[in-house]
């Protein structure tokens, strides 16, 4: 006789007992009879891997990023503004790791700016970019934005700014038409997301950003979410201005960058000892600069790659959730599309209530910022969608390392969870 546990189909936390016996009640490699049996996890599913797929809110440290940081985390404490080894090492460090920034995204090493986090490059963006040419002070910028960008041009309205926020189709993509319609020679910058981070739609930046060169205005993208997961490049885009956060492509926390194109007129918000060309003066956080710049060198070796295996995965999801949960819609449109977002509509149900109900899921029903307000998206309102449809919304991102199996159990946990608490 044979007994074997092996997990069940479809990834739930059920385990399925196969015994196989034969007439001479040894074990026997000819199964003459199969039972086979599902019985709850005897170990009560803690021995189950938690499944993540909340990549869009934050990803793991890339064990690689990680050991080119350690060393500036003990030993090589140096200031990378002292003059003797230790310090000019720390100072190398950061010039490779400005480098690698620069080199991912097509520009110069001294067009990056380190900052302490994405939401501070898009402050220093489009606040520093305002106010440097006196014939120029509106805004131009669109209805789904991250709240770093929205704050920052409410701040500007505030203080007088005329300030176009341009609505973006169904699809969830901006038309280049609209943002024609608004600009003229009084517009001094154009603000626009590359990925918005919780549908994944990419937007025509580049197209955008030639029609606002046309009235000389200064555009800026925050591309938090594209850089490292499809190729980025800041001359294609044609943008003077480009937001990165750490974070978001397998680097460390509270580091970012700003692509400043050569010449560009920008003031600091901050004033002080002049690092970083005085844009962000203050000590440099040289560990996770190196961080920063380790990870962007990774996504440049590896992106297409899991770009690839990411779209794959995601469309397996889709279509697994479609298949199981009747009316489950896509949000956003279906091509022009990170290849790891998926944000989908449950019919009938509260996209908070469903990921509640599933027990290992990571997820989240808008970005990260107000995951636990129980407002629908203004993201999704803006794409048209019912408030009251828009609460069904659920975001899954997946990383790297997503395996099929992580796809195969999400999608029955996600669907057997729905079932549960549909209206
Ligand atoms: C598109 C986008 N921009 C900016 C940010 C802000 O990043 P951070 O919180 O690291 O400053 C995020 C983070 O969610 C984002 O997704």
């Amino acid at each position: 006789m044979r007994i074997a546990w092996r997990q069940a189909k479809g990834g739930d936390r059920r385990l399925t007992l196969t015994v196989v016996w034969c007439e001479c009640g040894f074990i026997c490699p000819s199964d003459r009879a199969r039972l086979e049996v599902l019985f709850a996890d005897p170990t009560g599913g803690g021995a189950m891997p938690m499944i993540y797929l909340d990549h869009n809110a934050t990803t793991p440290i890339d064990p690689a990023v990680l050991e080119a940081m350690l060393p500036f985390l003990r030993g090589e404490f140096g200031n990378p503004s002292s003059a003797y080894a230790l310090g000019r090492r720390a100072g190398e460090a950061i010039a490779r790791a400005r480098g690698e920034v620069a080199r991912l995204i097509g520009a110069g090493p001294e067009e990056i700016v380190f900052t302490g986090s994405a939401t501070e490059a898009t402050n220093l963006a489009i606040r520093g970019a305002i106010g440097n040419d006196r014939q120029r002070a509106g805004v131009v910028t669109t209805s789904i934005e991250h709240p770093a960008t929205v704050s920052c041009c409410n701040l500007l309205e505030r203080s007088g700014h005329p300030v176009h926020r341009v609505g973006v189709g169904t699809n969830g993509i901006l038309a280049p038409g609209r943002v024609a319609e608004v600009l003229h020679d009084g517009t001094a910058l154009v603000t626009i997301i590359h990925a918005q981070n919780e549908i994944g739609t990419i937007q025509p930046v580049g197209e955008i950003a030639r029609l606002a060169k046309r009235h000389g205005a200064l555009v800026h993208t925050d591309a938090a979410q594209s850089v490292g997961k499809i190729p980025v490049d800041v001359d294609a885009l044609a943008v003077d201005l480009l937001t990165i956060a750490g974070h978001k492509l397998y680097g460390p926390k509270g580091v970012g960058a700003l692509f400043v194109r050569k010449e560009t007129a920008i003031s600091p918000l901050m004033v002080g000892a002049g690092q970083e060309h005085g844009l962000r003066p203050g000590t440099e956080n040289v560990a996770n600069i190196v961080g920063l710049g380790a990870a962007c060198a990774l996504a440049a070796q590896t992106q297409g790659q899991f770009a690839g295996q990411m779209r794959k995965l995601s469309l397996t999801l889709l279509a697994r959730l479609q298949a199981e949960v009747p009316g489950l819609r896509l949000v956003g449109d279906a091509q022009r599309r990170l290849p790891n977002t998926l944000n989908v509509l449950f019919p009938d149900a509260i996209g908070r209530a469903v990921l509640d109900a599933c027990p290992d899921l990571m997820a989240s029903t808008g970005s990260a910022c107000h995951a636990e307000s129980e407002q629908p998206s203004s993201i999704l309102t803006a794409l048209g969608i019912a408030p009251g449809i828009a609460l069904g919304a659920v975001r899954l991102s997946l990383g790297r390392s997503s395996t099929a199996a992580d796809v195969e159990r999400a999608a029955y946990q996600l669907s057997a969870a729905w079932r549960r608490v549909r209206a």
